[in-house]
């Protein structure tokens, strides 16, 4: 992709945000490193010691400070953007804070921020710079935004799932009994960076047998695989920062008619609930047609999460699928759809796919075998 191509969905990325931000009542805002700054701007910074802040006031250039050492990272953009580096010296850092406040205008404003990610060190600066300034949550009006994925962004999922499907397509043949969990768990991280996802992976894969796949966010241990487990699976890649999600359930050795009748069931409930989604219907249907297939054969109070969540530039954003979520979806929406059953103290099931919604329905991105498979 050109560099022009890459700036104007910045320009189109800004102008969405524009409109939105009025209606939240919100003048400006103000973001640190993190995905929303990156997909605003297209600029990547590490979270560090040394603070940053991009500010977006609709209708003006973006401005940004930021240590002097990463100034070089703004030259080749095409859209207006005025940087105020800072020295090593931390006592510098409040001055490029106010100058960056005045080039905006944005003291004694309402300053949207993104309460799970912008930090005290930055917040403080900016108070220092902006006293007159009104704080306020813009999570709703970027995860309005963000949600809507392009074409650009879903090509870039369905990579990160393709390099997830082929890592598990090659680390499947390495499952042995005997191994432990964290020894699986190497092997299908080193699968997915062999296949091309980005260094930095979602999420920690999540490998778990016998009685830890009652746990849905399990950790590898030193437990050995033994005939009669289940083992759940759950894993992704990165993809020019964007995320794939899946999990799939095995049974090692012949598995017992139960867990082949639940297997079955969580199947039927990933299948009821894909089925289910499309444009137009609220995002609590979609978890209401896996959760009603698990309820009606009795095991309602072994499905113990959500349905699924968003995914994108971050491994849970918006939509979340919940049953008292009533967002309508949109064509360009991104999520999980994740059913599982956990019987405490003896294993669980739970089948995950990322899906996409569609102008005339929806997709599963990721299309490995659904049934419980045998080893
Ligand atoms: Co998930």
């Amino acid at each position: 992709m050109s560099n022009a191509a890459t700036s104007s969905i910045y320009k189109i990325r800004l102008a969405k945000l524009a409109e939105v931000l009025p209606t939240s009542g919100i003048d400006a805002l103000a973001l640190n490193s993190g995905p929303s700054l990156s997909y605003l701007s297209g600029l990547h910074f590490h979270l560090s010691e040394r603070p940053e802040l991009l500010i977006f006031v609709p209708g003006k250039p973006l401005a940004i400070v930021l240590p002097e050492l990463e100034a070089g990272k703004v030259n080749s953009l095409d859209f207006p953007l005025q940087s105020f580096p800072y020295k090593e010296d931390p006592n510098t850092w409040v001055t490029a804070f106010k100058q960056a406040v005045a080039f905006t205008g944005i003291d004694g404003c309402r300053i949207g921020l993104e309460p799970r990610r912008f930090r005290v060190l930055e917040l403080r600066l900016l108070e220092v710079a902006a006293p007159g300034a009104k704080m306020l949550s813009a999570e709703d009006a970027i995860a309005s935004v963000r949600m809507h994925k392009d074409v650009s962004e879903i090509s870039a999922m369905q990579s990160a799932v393709d390099i997830a499907q082929d890592a598990l397509k090659a680390t499947i043949p390495l499952i042995k009994i005997g191994m432990t969990e964290r020894e699986l768990a190497a092997e299908l991280t080193l699968q997915l960076l062999r296949h091309g996802s980005d260094p930095q992976l979602p999420f920690s894969p999540i490998v778990a047998s016998g009685p830890n796949s009652a746990n849905p966010h399990a950790t590898p241990t030193d437990r050995s695989l033994v005939k009669g487990d289940m083992l759940i699976l759950d894993w992704g890649a990165s993809f020019k920062g964007y995320l794939s999600d899946l999990t799939r359930t095995f049974a090692i050795g012949e598995p017992d008619p139960q867990m082949v009748q639940v297997a079955k069931l969580v199947e039927k409930a990933n299948f009821a609930a894909r089925d289910r989604a499309r444009p137009g219907i609220p995002a609590g249907e979609v978890d209401s047609a896996a959760r009603s297939v698990i309820e009606v054969a009795g095991y309602g109070q072994y499905f113990i999460h959500r349905t699924g969540h968003g995914l994108g530039l971050e491994s849970h954003e918006e939509p979340y699928i919940r049953s008292d979520n009533q967002l309508p979806l949109v064509n360009g929406m991104t999520f999980t759809i994740e059913p599982g059953i956990y019987l405490p103290g003896r294993w669980g099931v739970r089948v995950e796919d990322d899906f996409v919604i569609t102008s005339t329905g929806g997709e599963s991105l990721s299309n490995l075998p659904r049934q419980l498979q045998v080893f």
